[in-house]
């Protein structure tokens, strides 16, 4: 078997990068670990930037989103039990998000590869890469898959990233963790909530007009089984209170699950013909929502890249392909720490440390430079 590109993994990456290269006329295979329900149904991210939307509209994979996904204006943020808000197109020159899962996202690309893209094989794990091979486990039979590139878009737990010699790693674990819900009620806000409080970090955010998605930062290693429903909206409820007249909506549980939060980023990304794109390379804790947004900007340049070698036969872009997407992901990385630090509570946080997180939310609140800063790192870089 031969593609010219040789993709590892279906998450969005994977997926848009061979949407975006059967575009251009550039053939590719990718081959997916599991098989297709379990990565179109696990519940992941949901605040899309601009610029990701601008990418899946580009290559014809946004009519879906486009008639469900939730513009959005702006966030809340709450502390010291009142609201505030961040008007985004006013801090940043006219800039939105959009609310459309990520398991959506996954669907539709899904279908548009199955219908016209070249083969996505479900329940191939590739077990090795080589200079100009890949080897992949199908049915219980090894293969072999020879490329001319091979882009690792296997995500944090996959193989690509330790066929790059002499990485340098850079990674920072955080001592919370998220337990995140889904609940069959509709959102009990406009736009989503981060709240600040004495018990801990909260977020609302939404899914569709009758489905919300909330989380709740928990201590790392909770098991959700300690968690019963009542339990989790009695303490969205205490972290979410505000002196408004304002209430959380309750409603059936349908999902909960533990996500433990990591900063990690390896260094370059790229080996010869291997490059790596997505969580296969970094992660970011949640909190700012940058991590879907960070791989689909990387196969963005990524596919720029690939095309202008096949056009032109200049490997200027392809050479320069890690060095420019580390420039986002670290601009990622320190927003999403910087977001995750100020609102979460630490185990051994001193009264100081509470004072000076709110004291920056205040500046925030206060200052319009202080907002804009959070806005623009939040809606999205150019
Ligand atoms: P993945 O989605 O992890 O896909 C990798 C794929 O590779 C998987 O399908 C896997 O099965 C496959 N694979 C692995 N190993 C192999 C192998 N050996 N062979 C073949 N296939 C393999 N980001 C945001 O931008 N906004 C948010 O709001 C947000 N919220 C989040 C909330 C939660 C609770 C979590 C956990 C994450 C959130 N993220 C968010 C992060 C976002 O979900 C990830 O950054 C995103 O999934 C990365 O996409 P990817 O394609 O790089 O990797
Ligand atoms: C969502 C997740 C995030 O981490 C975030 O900051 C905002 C929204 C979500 O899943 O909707």
């Amino acid at each position: 078997m031969f593609a010219t590109v040789a993709i590892v993994g279906a998450g969005p990456a994977g997926l848009l990068l061979a949407r975006m290269l059967h575009n251009a006329g550039i053939d590719s295979i990718v081959l997916e670990h599991r098989d297709r329900a379990y990565v179109e149904h696990r519940q992941r991210a949901g605040m899309l930037e601009q610029g990701t939307v601008d990418a899946l509209r580009a290559c014809g994979a946004a009519e879906r989103l486009d008639r469900e996904g939730l513009v959005h204006h702006g966030i809340e943020l709450r502390f010291d039990h009142q609201s505030h808000h961040l008007d985004f197109p006013a801090l940043t020159g006219g800039r939105s998000v959009m609310i459309y899962a990520q398991t959506e996202i996954v669907k539709d690309l899904v279908a548009l590869q199955l219908a016209e893209g070249g083969p996505l094989l479900f329940e191939a794990e590739a077990i090795a890469i080589e200079d100009d091979m890949l080897t992949f486990v199908r049915d219980g039979v090894e293969e072999k898959l020879g490329f001319d590139f091979v882009v690792g878009c296997d995500g944090f737990h996959g193989i690509s990233r330790a066929a790059i010699p002499d990485a340098r790693v850079y990674e920072r674990d955080y001592p919370y963790s998220w337990l995140g819900i889904l609940a069959d009620v509709p959102p009990s806000c406009e736009e989503l909530i981060y709240a600040h409080s004495d018990r801990g970090f909260a977020l609302h955010s939404m899914r569709s007009p009758t489905v919300s998605r909330l989380y709740l930062q928990v201590p790392n290693d909770t098991d959700p089984d300690d968690w019963p429903d009542d339990r989790i909206w009695d303490e969205l409820d205490a972290r979410f209170a505000v002196d408004a007249d304002w209430k959380l909506m309750r409603g059936p549980i349908t999902q909960k699950a533990v996500t433990p939060m990591r900063s990690f980023v390896t260094e370059p990304m790229r080996h010869g013909r291997l490059f790596l794109a997505g969580d296969a390379a970094h992660i970011v804790p949640p909190t700012g929502a940058k991590g879907l947004n960070l791989a689909i900007a990387d196969v963005v340049t990524l596919a720029k890249a690939l095309q202008h070698w096949f056009t032109t036969g200049s490997p200027d872009l392809l050479n320069t392909y890690s060095d420019t997407c580390l420039r986002r992901v670290w601009r990622a990385e320190h927003f999403s720490y910087f977001m995750t630090t100020l609102l979460h509570r630490a185990p051994d946080q001193t009264p100081f440390d509470t004072r000076l997180q709110l004291s920056q939310l205040h500046r925030i609140a206060d200052s319009r430079h202080a907002a804009a800063e959070l806005a623009e790192n939040y809606a999205g870089l150019p």
